[in-house]
């Protein structure tokens, strides 16, 4: 067997390997074997691409390979490690704008090292694939970068909106296929610059112009584009695993984005030319006083409760209480109360973080339900603890048409006899728009930090049942 067939061999196992990984991701029982295949098929793809290339690079080229691997695992070891899961968001976006910025980087490469085998149609093409490469590659380095900035909160999560914005994104659409048709013609360093800064522009204005409500959809949407571009990458390197691997993660990005956008009651095409969120329509008014409760009287509106609902929220990702609810939901279901989790899709940062923080401190699957599953049992319910979330239980997505947040389906938990919502003060949720829940009849705020409110309720559901010491009861 040659080297070549060997490695065409390995990308195929790496391919498989890969696709694996994602069927496993997509549930919460497999999602570990999920990683273990990915990381094997990418070990299986650079063990077959360095054997690949050793026939054509010299020694110290080799070395530098090997500097550049070691160097990136250690990097990517060190964040991984020391990453909180509040900070995955920031991290994703921030990988995605490297695999964007390598693709541009192969583009340029690959118009400045032509093979000189090319010629004719098939030189045309591959200066088309430059061309695109570049484009795809720094759209989504600017945009993941924009993205990381906002979801770290060090830029203003609200909405950039210039004057005309649409006609300008549809002036770099535009702008990129004429520039695009001329390079074929006739190629040049003056059209590749230009495409290249047209696109950095565009990345950055795509996705500073999207409301904090409306991330979600932007972080799968650059995931999607990140594998996009890697296939460029892949079709100007004539390497068909990265052709394969682009198109895994460019299209199960898509339908990521399409799940989030369904989610959210978004039409893909409005996100993507940044239509909601505008400040102006941010106008919350006048909403009344709100009622507060304290840990002791939550416990007691526990012991008394028959079913609950716990509906948690990126609060909870942030105090690391998923620990304690988990308990607090065990001591209930000892009990005999009826306990569930009422999931919305774009709670917390990520896609599913609300799933891994639980099943993190062993919940059982069974009583995590996704918000369709649980929208209509709220009326039936005894009580609601909101652990941290804000956006996802706001009734303003559906009573106020105004809202940034109109028509975003959330979790009806107003429904519900009573509502405690546990937060530190009140504060706006992500969209930055003030939530009407706060101000209703049957909804008490426990403020403090959810970790250590939780803690107290399971502190005070173990007094509640402690028996009542002889001394004091007859000396009553
Ligand atoms: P958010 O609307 O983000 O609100 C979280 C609430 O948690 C805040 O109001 C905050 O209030 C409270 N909080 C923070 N730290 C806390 C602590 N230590 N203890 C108690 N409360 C704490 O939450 P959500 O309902 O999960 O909504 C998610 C939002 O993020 C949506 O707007 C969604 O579109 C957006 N988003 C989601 C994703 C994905 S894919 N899930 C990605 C990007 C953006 P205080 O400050 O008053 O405590």
């Amino acid at each position: 067997m040659t080297t070549v067939t060997a490695a065409e061999a390995a990308y195929v196992v790496a391919a498989l390997l890969f696709i694996l990984s994602l069927a496993g991701l997509s549930r919460h029982r497999t999602s570990r074997s999920g990683v273990v295949w990915g990381i094997t098929g990418m070990a299986i793809a650079l063990a077959a691409t360095v054997g690949l290339a050793s026939r054509s690079i010299t020694a110290t080229g080799l070395v530098l390979i090997a500097v550049a691997t070691a160097l990136g695992a250690g990097i990517g070891l060190w964040r991984a490690r020391v990453v909180e899961m509040t900070g995955m968001p920031e991290l994703i976006a921030i990988m995605h704008s490297l695999v964007g910025l390598a693709a541009a980087f192969v583009g340029w490469n690959g118009y400045l090292d032509v093979d000189p085998e090319l010629t004719g149609s098939l030189l045309g093409i591959h200066h088309a694939e430059v061309f695109i490469g570049v484009f795809i590659g720094a759209v989504t380095f600017t945009g993941s970068v924009v993205a990381y900035l906002k979801l770290s909160a060090r830029i203003d999560s609200r909405p950039l909106v210039l004057p005309g914005k649409h006609v300008l994104n549809v002036s770099a659409l535009v702008a990129f296929v004429v520039l695009t048709v001329a390079f074929v013609a006739r190629p040049g360093m003056g059209l590749l610059i230009a495409v290249t800064v047209i696109a950095l522009a565009l990345g950055a204005h795509l996705v500073a112009s999207i409301g904090g409500g409306d991330m979600p959809v932007v972080v799968s949407m650059l995931n999607s584009y990140s594998g996009w571009a890697a296939a460029a990458s892949g079709f100007l390197l004539a390497n068909n695993l990265l052709i394969v691997t682009g198109a895994l993660v460019g299209s199960s990005g898509a339908y990521l984005s399409y799940i989030m956008c369904r989610a959210m009651n978004r039409s893909f095409l409005s996100v993507i030319a940044g239509g909601f969120g505008t400040p102006a329509a941010a106008d919350d008014g006048e909403q009344g006083e709100h009622r507060e409760i304290n840990a002791e009287e939550t416990a007691e509106l526990l012991r008394d409760a028959s079913s609950v609902i716990i509906a948690p929220g990126y609060g909870m990702a942030v105090a690391q209480a998923q620990y304690p609810v988990a308990e607090l939901a065990r001591k209930l279901r000892e009990r005999g109360v009826e306990v569930r989790f009422g999931i919305h899709p774009v709670a917390g940062r990520l896609p599913g973080h609300m799933n891994v923080l639980l099943a993190e401190a062993s919940v059982p699957y069974d009583i995590v339900l996704e918000m369709d599953e649980i929208n209509d049992d709220f009326p039936a319910t005894s009580v609601v603890l909101v652990i941290g979330a804000n956006d996802t239980v706001n009734p303003a997505a559906i009573d106020n048409p105004a809202s940034p947040i109109a028509g975003m389906p959330v979790l009806h938990v107003w429904e519900a006899a009573h509502v405690v919502v546990f937060k530190r003060s009140m504060a706006v949720g992500y969209a930055g728009v003030q939530n009407p829940l706060f101000f209703r009849e049957n909804t008490q705020m426990l403020f403090g930090d959810a970790k250590q409110r939780v803690e107290d309720i399971v502190r005070g559901l173990d007094a509640l049942d402690a028996p009542v010491p002889e001394m004091a009861a007859t000396s009553r």
